[in-house]
């Protein structure tokens, strides 16, 4: 029987308005600290591909990447829902999401994770209806680099911000369980959360989003050769242990104190 944390569970949360954890993982040891923690969610994110692989993108990632390390934090995950992206071009098409899709639902994800907006409403819709949660990443799309021109906010002026939030109705009408938003203005993603009614997850989209996720390495200070975002806060400067920073990090998003307004755009 499956033990791990469930969409509903996130519904909840949205419903009852209390926040919920996630963080990234990549391996057995990491993931069963944070488990253990109390991170309800555990994506097994390509961005795998900067802090583990040492690229400067998620680009370069692929299906068996992600499937490798998908495993490895399986086998170290106590009860934490495990989201797993999709890589780069691997829901290119109809036919290659249902295939990666499925891939990674057989591997132990509980649900999986797409880029994009309009051009990902079928995909959504497809998967969702043949039982596969989605949730749908909007604002800042890593795999989209190369188009975006850089690691930069999202949804800053009106038409953008009004794309951005048109974007995120339409995806939650074609089933999309769960919006991730990503570095986009607290107060767009503050109308986001209020306006649907599937919960929202935020990483530099301020203090309103259902959800909160960072990358396990930021928050134990171990991704610091790059210049740090706004949005990422070292939990290690405050703990014994990396046992205690993620309990840290579970304790601050659920009482509310992280992001604080200087980790928002
Ligand atoms: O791959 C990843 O780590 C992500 C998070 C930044 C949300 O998509």
């Amino acid at each position: 029987m499956n033990k791990n944390v469930t969409i509903e569970d996130f519904r909840v949360h949205k419903k009852e308005n209390t926040k919920f954890a996630c963080l990234t993982a990549y391996d057995a040891s990491l993931t069963r600290i944070m488990s253990e923690a109390g991170v309800e969610m555990i994506l097994v994110g390509d961005s795998l591909g900067m802090v583990i692989q040492g690229h400067d993108s998620t680009i370069p990632v692929s299906m068996e990447d992600l499937l490798y390390h998908l495993r490895c934090v399986k086998r170290g995950n106590i009860s934490s829902h495990i989201m797993a992206d999709m890589p780069f071009m691997s829901y290119a098409t109809e036919k290659l999401a249902y295939d990666n899709a499925m891939r990674l639902m057989q591997a132990g994800a509980n649900s999986v994770k797409v880029e994009g907006g309009e051009w990902i409403l079928k995909t959504t819709e497809l998967l969702s209806e043949r039982g596969i949660p989605v949730c749908a990443h909007l604002g800042l799309t890593p795999q989209s680099i190369n188009r975006l021109g850089g690691y930069l906010v999202q949804g800053r002026d009106l038409d953008d911000k009004n794309r951005i939030l048109s974007e995120a109705k339409q995806l939650e009408n074609a089933g999309a369980e769960i919006i991730l938003l990503e570095c986009v203005p607290a107060v767009l993603a503050e109308e986001i959360s209020s306006t649907l009614k599937v919960p929202t997850i935020g990483i530099g989209a301020g203090s309103s989003t259902d959800g909160q996720i960072m990358v396990c390495y930021d928050v134990i200070g171990a991704y610091s050769w790059e210049k740090q975002p706004k949005f990422v806060k070292n939990f290690m400067n405050e703990a014994n242990s990396i046992s205690e920073a993620f309990g840290k990090y579970v304790e601050e998003v659920k009482n509310k104190s992280f992001p604080s307004a200087e980790n928002s755009f």
